[in-house]
């Protein structure tokens, strides 16, 4: 067995009770804290936390009371004390001395566009010189050059280029991750998407879920209606690779009705929705997400009480994107209305060449605080648990909960919640454990 002992934690936050799949309205401010705690895991799940303090706890973790002398000033950060022989195999006992550090769950960022191909410097000059999201894209900028971008990329040089994001990302802390497909608009490149996504997933520790977006903007030499039959015609294929489906159920983009018939397809083919909605116009995107029992509505930068009241009761996450509310000047979501209304909520990065070209949860979380006025705790459950949810992952991750995946971040020393949100440029991170 392989086992790690982070002693010394100056704060254990983000704890959560087994068998809490989300956290709802003022729960969100829920999430427990330990000060000065150890926490033990086995074989890469967590086995168990308890305070330093607490003899009795801290020495079933079959330590002398030397190594629980804290805090060390000498000596390795990182120091092997086992390396015992048993009939089972070698066990392999690692401590690590926390000094006072904290230890959160890592963040789980349940929407994103991170594979795709070159960069789209040139529309961010554009957009410098006052250009809108929709004027670039209306100037057949925005999604559609980044599709033509894609098909002149090949698969291996696509799945290079995405890696480079996905090393960044997972080092800032995230370790579960939504990655769309909606750059290829044609089958040849949806599925090339797909795949590439795949082997993303296959390459690295961090859980990893596919979503299918063809409806993402209708794709070149197509009508309208062509492109929609063409989406529904690939379902089948896609539905091979991907775990969900996404409509851009907006303004200039797809109507209800074009999602309404692409989600029934998609149905068939068992694939739940995660639907972009209401960040151009208040689109109908909430009530038909809700009306095929979405695992999330994302966006909703601009939302009305209708919205809120058709999310209530509904096992659907409503999921903000403060970083492209940033990048693009469009409004911030309602958060505490939302939280407000009793309805969870997560945050998420959408990491994209277009709205946010960045992956940085720990920003999106400071974003969530600064402008959307989350309690840090409240941020913190959206980045990690709800976000989670948001990906169909959290029964795994996304909170310290014994028995699930010990997908940890520890901080260097004097790190608190606050601090995040507060000094939100200072890089904090120690390690990322997964
Ligand atoms: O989530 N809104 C639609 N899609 C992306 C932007 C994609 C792009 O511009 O490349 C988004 O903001
Ligand atoms: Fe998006």
């Amino acid at each position: 067995m392989n086992t790690k002992t982070i002693i010394n934690i100056g704060e254990l936050v983000g704890i959560v009770p087994e068998g809490v799949e989300r956290l709802c309205g003022a729960d969100m401010g829920s999430m427990g804290v330990l000060r000065d705690a150890w926490l033990r895991i086995e074989d890469g799940r967590i086995a168990d936390f308890g305070k330093m303090e607490d003899i009795d706890s801290f020495a079933s973790l079959g330590m002398t009371s030397k190594m629980s002398s804290r805090p060390s000033d000498r000596g390795p950060r990182q120091l092997q004390i086992g390396g015992v022989k048993q009939a089972s195999g070698e066990i392999s006992d690692t401590v690590i001395d926390a000094k006072g550090g904290m230890v959160m769950p890592a963040f789980c960022d349940s929407h994103t566009h991170l594979v795709y191909a070159g960069s789209r410097e040139g529309e961010f000059l554009d957009k410098l010189a006052g250009l809108s999201y929709e004027e670039i894209a209306a100037r057949g900028g925005g999604i559609l050059n980044s599709s033509d971008l894609l098909h002149e990329t090949s698969e291996d040089d696509l799945f290079e280029q995405s890696m480079v994001r996905v090393r960044e990302v997972l080092a800032k802390g995230t370790a579960a991750l939504e990655i769309k497909s909606g750059y290829g608009l044609r089958p040849d490149g949806e599925m090339k998407m797909l795949r590439v996504i795949a082997r993303i997933r296959a390459a690295v520790p961090a859980l990893v879920r596919a979503t299918f977006l063809g409806a993402h903007a209708v794709g070149r030499g197509y009508t309208h209606e062509e492109y929609v039959r063409e989406v529904i015609a690939m379902i089948p294929q896609a539905a091979e690779l991907a775990d969900y489906i996404d409509v851009f159920c907006d303004k200039g983009f797809f109507t209800v009705e074009d999602t309404d018939r692409i989600l029934t397809e998609g149905a068939r083919y068992g694939l739940r929705p995660k639907i972009h909605a209401n960040e151009l116009a208040v689109s109908g995107g909430v009530q038909i997400g809700v009306k095929h029992n979405a695992l999330s509505v994302d966006h909703l930068e601009r939302t009305t009480d209708a919205e809120i009241e058709a999310l209530k009761g509904t096992d659907t996450m409503p999921v903000m994107l403060p970083g492209s509310s940033f990048f693009l000047g469009l409004p911030y979501g309602r958060a505490r209305d939302f939280v407000a209304a009793g309805l969870p909520l997560a945050l998420a990065s959408d990491y994209n060449p277009g709205s946010s070209p960045s992956g940085d949860m720990r920003f999106v979380m400071a974003l969530g605080c600064i402008k959307m006025k989350l309690t840090p705790a409240e941020a913190l459950a959206a980045v990690t648990l709800n976000g989670a949810y948001a990906m169909g992952v959290s029964t795994e991750t996304g909170s310290v909960t014994r028995g699930k995946r010990a997908d940890l971040i520890l901080t260097e020393p004097g790190w608190n919640l606050t601090r995040l949100a507060y000094n939100y440029t200072t890089p904090f991170i120690r390690e990322v454990l997964f």
